[in-house]
């Protein structure tokens, strides 16, 4: 198995919640590292782009609309099959179909509030972490 990266984002209600801590422990205790993180409060241009491929769709508005709410948390998590294994750790994207004690079933209060964003592929998280990252705000020195 490899060492990958992804790309996650804590979203605004677990902000405002008050759980970075409490999911950033979940993450390392499942051997992700954090390899660069930005505190920031997402543009409507910035996230309109991300999600991009969902424009079409009914909740495109109240997506960008929520994702802009509040501060988020921007994250490059590094370990092995991460993309796999970060996939695992948050659970369903629906939190009601969500395992228990994934991210989503302990944090998420809505499909659209579901706490956390994660790359569904190697090369989802490669465009997604050049969208918010330059190279060299990733590290590489574990
Ligand atoms: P995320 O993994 O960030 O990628 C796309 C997001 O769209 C998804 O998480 C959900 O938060 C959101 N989403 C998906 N389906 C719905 C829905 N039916 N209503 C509102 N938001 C949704």
């Amino acid at each position: 198995m490899a060492t990958e990266k992804t790309f996650s984002i804590i979203k605004p209600n677990a902000v405002k919640d008050n759980n970075i801590g409490n999911i950033l422990a979940i993450f390392e205790k499942n051997g992700l590292r954090i390899a660069a993180a930005r505190f920031t409060t997402l543009s409507k241009e910035k996230a309109e782009g991300f999600y991009i491929e969902h424009k079409d769709r009914p909740f495109f508005g109240e997506l960008v609309e929520f994702m802009t709410s509040a501060p988020v948390l921007l994250l490059c998590l590094e370990g092995e099959s991460a993309v796999t294994k970060n996939r695992e750790i948050m659970g369903a994207t629906n939190p009601a179909d969500a395992a228990e004690g994934t991210i989503r079933k302990l944090y998420a209060a809505s499909v659209g509030e579901n706490a956390v964003h994660g790359s569904d592929s190697a090369a989802s998280a490669e465009r997604e972490l050049s969208y918010f990252f330059e190279k060299n705000e990733i590290s590489d020195r574990f």
